[in-house]
Formats: C-alpha cells, structure tokens, sequence
C-alpha cells in the first residue's frame, strides 16, 4: 500500500489479525458511491466500516468480545477525556511503559534486550493486569490494553474462557492513539449498530 493511501485510510484501533486493511485501496473501489445502510456480517477489528461512508451502519461479528469492545469505545465518542483519563490511570496503575505517554522503558532495557525490551519490561505487570482481567471478563478498558500489549495483538482465550494471550514486544505508541482518535472521530455522529 502507498503512503498517501495510508494516510487517507482510517486504521482500526483493534490492529486485527486477518483485518482488510491492507485491500482497502482495491475493495473501496467496487463500493457504491452512496449507501444508506451498510451491513457487515464478519466485521471483526472494523477496518472496513471505518472506511465506507454510509448513512447507518449494522455491524455484526460472532465474538461477543470483539463486539463488547466495538460498543465500549463507542461509549467513549462523546467524552473522549474521560476514556484518555481513565485508560492513563489503569497504564500508570500497572506501571506499564507506554512511549506515547512518554513513559518509556528504562535505557537498561533497550541495551540489554535488543529486540524484546517492551516484552522484558511490560511481561509482570501484563501477567497482573490479565490476572484482574480473568476475574469477572466485564472490564472491557482491561481487555482493550491487554490485545494492545498482547501477543499480535490478538483476542484469545482458552477452554476455560479465560484470556490467555502472552505479552507482545510492543507498547502503547503514537499509532495506537491515531487510530483511537480516528475511530472517536469517525464514529462521532454515526448511526451505528452492533449486533453479536
Ligand atoms: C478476518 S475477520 C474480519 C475482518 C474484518 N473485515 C476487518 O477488516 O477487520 C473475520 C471475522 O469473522 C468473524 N466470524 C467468523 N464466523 C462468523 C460467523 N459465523 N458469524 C459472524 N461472524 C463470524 C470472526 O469472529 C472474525 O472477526
């Protein structure tokens, strides 16, 4: 994909496995150029509602959690200082490193663990916060930081039903919270409906 067709996408902030993202230049060409309403059976992470200009959306995914997700940041669209207060306190909470927030890993870290510093660094407090998390499976805020520290930033859970992804080398960066104020932006203003 070209750089000025990036610049003009929306990304989704679920960085999902299998997204389109990366089609979206191709598929946005065979779209109507005036839909009333859109209607995305599989819409996994969003990348393509996030993309397609409709009068109402109707959006549908068979992971209860993907759409628990969808419907949590959408709550956040007209008060995005709370959702940015309280996502701070839970990473300051935990004490996980978060370079958008300027709070980096320890300069001992990026020199001992060449390619696995944010991994080295974030794997206890990750390990606590899916503890928490694991629980009650209710704090949707938990489950949005633990796909974005996770693994490939997945949404996996076993055969108990608990969230079992391992920590990911990555943290909290500038494209993360493009894409989240991408996404409150969007949405603000849109008929929108998810179904699970
Ligand atoms: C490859 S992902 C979708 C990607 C999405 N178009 C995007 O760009 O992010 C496929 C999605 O289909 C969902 N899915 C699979 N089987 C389904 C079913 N029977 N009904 C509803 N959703 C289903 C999965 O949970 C997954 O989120």
């Amino acid at each position: 994909m070209q750089d000025k067709d990036k610049e003009m996408l929306n990304r989704s902030p679920f960085f999902y496995v299998g997204d389109k993202f990366k089609l979206l230049p191709q598929l946005k060409k065979h779209f109507p150029q005036n839909i009333n309403r859109f209607i995305e059976p599989f819409c996994g992470g969003g990348s393509v509602f996030l993309n397609v200009n409709a009068n109402e959306y109707l959006l549908n995914d068979i992971d209860t959690y993907m759409i628990q997700l969808h419907k949590f940041l959408l709550s956040y669209t007209n008060k995005q200082d709370v959702f940015w207060n309280e996502l701070k306190s839970i990473i300051e909470k935990y004490h996980l490193s978060a370079t958008y927030m300027d709070k980096d890993v320890p300069i001992e870290y990026r020199k001992n663990f060449i390619k696995t510093y944010f991994a080295r660094y974030n794997k206890d407090a990750y390990l606590r916060l899916r503890t928490d998390f694991n629980k009650n499976k209710t704090d949707m805020m938990l489950l949005y930081i633990l796909l974005i520290y996770g693994f490939n930033r997945m949404l996996r859970f076993n055969s108990k039903g608990n969230f079992n992804l391992p920590v990911g080398n990555v943290d909290f960066n500038k494209n993360v919270a493009n894409a989240l104020k991408s996404y409150f932006q969007y949405t603000n203003n849109r008929k929108i409906t998810f179904y699970k």
